[in-house]
């Protein structure tokens, strides 16, 4: 009746395929400037014991439920919710994670097709050239490419089609595959890029910026902000975490690989913030709009090195590999839904939600100074939440997620047997010596933290 499940070939490759799904253009492009634009020291600092205390202990809780239960998220909380208090309501969680996977998708491909621009550029030969003026540059960005709704809407349907190709070809073959190469490629290049950033006069501004914490410059969005930052870097919050760890074997360690991930992850969001804002207090640089820092601060300091144009272009690359494995991820948790609960064969889901994903993000790329209609409107009236993009994002990062999230921690910390949980994070790793202090996290702190900046931002809500 059911199709066998696939699974990963071993330790090495689930973490490489959770780590390439945490890992993307949440770390790349959304944490430098969200700290930009939050005044640093602060926002770093919130969003590193957000990590601490809300996503590890999540993150076990989701690997923990997928591979008990074997489903994907609406599968999953359909059984594990049966015989509790709320019954089949808990099914909800799983439905509310493929709507944010669905609706992420839609906004994150658009961005990984810019990084298809940049390849194509320096294919060209352009990138070096408009890199050498880093004005030219951000107004090439800024004002000629978002605002070209039809060259945005090629670039993201390419990569859809690219995403859809990989997941299409199932567990090992597609989604490992990549990860296993490129994303070492990716780390490595990113810590010469570090230690290259301490050298320049920049680097001391930028590490007074990053983690010198000024409280008063954050307000309760702020607190939301950073918390939502850390389900969408995480990839928490809608069950990804939790389908992957449907396919993870019972001999590995949930625990540490959970460890393991956070920890890369969070190294690396820093790593790129160390390195952008080097370049920006360095060349005392005017950013015009903080979301395209990844695309204006690197290759001004990449074309400075042999094969400049080449280097630059290689380096994009690599970022859309990583987006690649985190678009991979999104598509799965949607189409492993349709494949799990509408039976689908996996060719059919596959095609289905990648196309609907793809039709629905054109919008996205319109929203950016393409359709004047599209670009304007603002239901919920903030400055990050302008046009439809940023709408979308605001909402599935800052809402769906953190929601998604206290709804997994109350479920796993106070519906689900204290001994299956504690037989899961046992099983593949021995004696789980922290088992008392993760539980404590997942029923008390997680749920009160992420509550109680939810509750402050409803109760204080105001359109300014
Ligand atoms: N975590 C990825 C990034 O940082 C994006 C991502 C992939 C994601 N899968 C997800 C975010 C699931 C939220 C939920 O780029």
């Amino acid at each position: 009746m059911t199709q066998p499940r696939g699974q990963w070939s071993g330790k090495l490759g689930f973490i490489l395929a959770a780590a390439g799904s945490a890992i993307g253009l949440g770390n790349l492009w959304k944490f430098p400037y969200m700290a930009y634009e939050n005044q640093g020291g602060a926002f770093v600092l919130i969003y590193i014991a957000a990590v601490l205390t809300v996503g590890i202990p999540i993150m076990m809780a989701e690997i923990l439920l997928g591979r008990r239960f074997q489903s994907s998220p609406v599968g999953t909380f359909m059984k594990a919710g049966a015989d509790r208090p709320g019954g089949k309501l808990w099914a909800g969680v799983g439905f509310l994670g493929v709507l944010a996977g669905f609706v992420i998708l839609s906004y994150y491909s658009v961005v990984a097709g810019w990084t298809l621009h940049y390849i194509l550029l320096a294919l060209k030969g352009q990138l070096g050239e408009l890199a050498r003026q880093p004005e030219l540059l951000q107004d090439h960005f800024v004002n000629g490419f978002l605002a070209n709704g039809w060259q945005q809407s090629a670039y993201h349907l390419t990569f859809m089609a690219l995403t859809t190709g990989a997941v299409f070809f199932g567990v090992k073959g597609g989604i490992e595959r990549v990860a296993r190469y490129l994303m070492p490629l990716l780390f490595t290049i990113l810590i010469v890029l570090v230690i290259y950033a301490t050298t320049t006069p920049g680097f001391d501004r930028a590490m007074s910026f990053l983690f010198r914490a000024d409280f008063m410059a954050i307000d309760r969005y702020g607190f939301l902000e950073a918390i939502g930052q850390a389900f969408f870097s995480l990839s928490l919050g809608m069950g990804a975490m939790l389908t992957y760890g449907s396919y993870m074997n019972r001999a590995n360690s949930i625990p540490r690989s959970t460890l393991q991930i956070c920890g890369l992850d969070t190294l690396i969001g820093l790593a790129a913030c160390v390195i952008m804002f080097s370049i920006i207090f360095s060349f005392d640089m005017q950013i015009q709009k903080s979301s395209t820092i990844l695309f204006t601060t690197l290759p001004t300091v990449l074309v400075q090195l042999p094969g400049g144009n080449i280097v630059n272009g290689l380096f994009y690359l690599l970022i859309a590999f990583a987006a690649l494995t985190s678009t991979i991820s999104l598509l799965e948790v949607v189409s492993s839904f349709a494949i799990d609960e509408l039976r689908w064969s996996r060719r059919r889901a596959t095609l289905t939600m990648g196309s609907a994903i793809a039709v629905f993000g054109v919008l996205n790329a319109w929203s950016l100074g393409g359709s004047q209609a599209l670009s304007t409107v603002n239901p919920l009236g903030r400055s990050s939440t302008q046009g439809l993009f940023g709408t979308l994002d605001y909402l599935a990062a800052n809402w769906f997620l953190p929601v998604g999230g206290l709804l997994i921690a109350l479920f796993v910390g106070w519906f689900f047997r204290r001994g299956d949980a504690f037989a899961e994070l046992t099983e593949g790793h021995g004696e789980v010596r922290g088992f008392g202090l993760w539980r404590f996290l997942i029923r008390f702190v997680a749920p009160i933290v992420v509550g109680a900046i939810i509750v402050s931002v409803i109760l204080g809500y105001e359109y300014q």
